[in-house]
């Protein structure tokens, strides 16, 4: 048979690149219900969070970027981009100082800002490496906009309680 090799990747490939798990959010409530889902797997270890709709390319990946400065600085971090004035709205705003390079110090940040509530241009964009403290948050969160539970109210509070910081990647 002189049909040609398919093309692409190999769909087993990704299989063997890591242990995969999976855990069902059974109802829309949010993504930080949906994060409260994982504590149980996630257990005691600070952890990795990606959103899948937020595709990133760049030569380090971007969650490498934020667990090297979540090792330096012993902090949860947060991936961030500036975006427009006029879509900061569709993103979280988030207060920032700078700290060195790239990476910034976080201190407050807020879901879906209305134009007065606007910190900063910097959006977090779809990767977090957080500590398990936010599980601790996450137990007692109400909903908040949209009427789900938001990561971002959860990581308001624990960027008071333990050192957080930004790296625009
Ligand atoms: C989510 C987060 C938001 C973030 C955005 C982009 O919003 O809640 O803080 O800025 O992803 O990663 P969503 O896109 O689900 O409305």
């Amino acid at each position: 048979d002189e049909r040609a090799e398919p093309v692409g990747i190999d769909a087993r490939a990704p299989a063997e690149l890591a242990n995969i798990s999976f855990l069902r959010q059974k109802e829309t409530r949010g993504l930080g219900h949906a994060v409260w889902c994982a504590r149980s797997f996630v257990g005691d270890d600070p952890f990795a969070v990606l959103l899948g709709d937020d595709v990133m390319r760049a030569e380090t990946p971007v969650i490498g970027q934020l667990i090297e400065a979540a090792t330096r600085y012993r902090a949860s971090a947060v991936g961030v981009q500036e975006v427009s004035p006029e879509a900061i709205a569709k993103y979280s705003s988030v207060k920032v100082s700078p700290l060195g390079g790239r990476v910034y110090d976080v201190t407050d940040m807020v879901e879906k800002p209305r134009p007065e509530e606007v910190f900063s241009l910097y959006a977090i964009l779809g990767r977090y490496v957080l500590t398990p403290a936010i599980f601790d948050i996450l137990r007692d969160q109400k909903p908040g906009y949209g009427g789900e539970v938001q990561l971002t109210d959860g990581l308001k509070t624990l960027c008071r309680k333990e050192r957080m910081v930004a790296v625009d990647f």
